[in-house]
């Protein structure tokens, strides 16, 4: 089976603020989506990847990675999984059995090593994988008054990140199955678990964060000049 990817892009960056798109400031020399999209081509084992860009987008076809072979565009939606499903039917060529590696235009920072890691133990798991970081801080459930409910247990808690994982009909399925029932769905695990299937949880780097407020592009600027280390 053939491996093929998706990077949802279609998102306008409200946390982040500013005119353009958090995907296309400047970081290290290239665009945050270059950076994203430039990891996966670097794989010659992904077959295509369909790039999901908000209907008034006006900067990807000015990227060099924009001119690729293997890259291809479609309009995204609303909502994150919307722009993904969207993307999964650009891939016209993907069969049911093939795996899709869904990977955030906004996390620049995620490394080769992860992502061989993800494939590795995704590919032979039956249902995929997820790349996640374990909790750092305690974590508290709050009432709806604000007062805490309940401290959870850190040792069974993890950050989901991306990329994650799925067979192509699977993650396609359970995505409509979601949008049908209007199931809260914030990453595709979530989607394939609504689904009732437990993905594999694959333990990824910390520095592989999601640009998200105006910070955290400095901290990734960081990480990305120490890439060598
Ligand atoms: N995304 C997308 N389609 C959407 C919403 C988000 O393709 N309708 C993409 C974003 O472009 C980003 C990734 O999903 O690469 C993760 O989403 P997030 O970090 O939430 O980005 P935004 O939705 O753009 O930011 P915000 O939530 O602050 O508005
Ligand atoms: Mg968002």
């Amino acid at each position: 089976s053939r491996i093929w990817a998706v990077i949802p892009a279609a998102g306008t960056g409200s946390r982040f603020g500013g005119k353009l798109a958090k995907q296309y400031l400047p970081l290290g020399g290239k665009t945050v989506i270059e950076h994203s999209i430039n990891t996966l081509l670097a794989r010659g084992d992904i077959s295509a990847i369909a790039v999901a860009l908000h209907k008034d987008d006006e900067v990807f076809s000015s990227l060099a990675c924009a001119n690729d072979p293997r890259v291809l565009r479609t309009t995204g939606g609303s909502e994150r999984a919307n722009s993904v499903a969207q993307a999964l039917i650009a891939l016209e060529e993907a069969d049911d059995a093939d795996w899709v590696l869904v990977h955030d235009a906004a996390r620049p920072c995620v490394s080769q090593h992860d992502i061989q890691q993800l494939l590795e133990l995704g590919c032979a798991h039956a249902v995929g994988a997820i790349l996640a970081a374990p909790m750092v801080d305690t974590v508290k459930r709050s009432d709806k008054r604000g007062d805490i409910a309940e401290t959870l247990d850190r040792n069974e808690l993890w950050r989901a990140l991306t990329p994650q994982l799925f067979r192509f009909g699977e993650l396609r399925d359970a995505l409509s199955y979601c949008r049908e029932r209007q199931f809260a769905v914030t990453d595709e695990a979530s989607a394939i678990e609504y689904c009732g299937r437990r993905p594999l949880l694959v333990e990824g780097s910390c520095r592989n964060i999601k640009i998200t407020y105006p910070d955290d592009l400095a901290i990734a600027e960081v990480f990305l000049s120490g890439e060598e280390r």
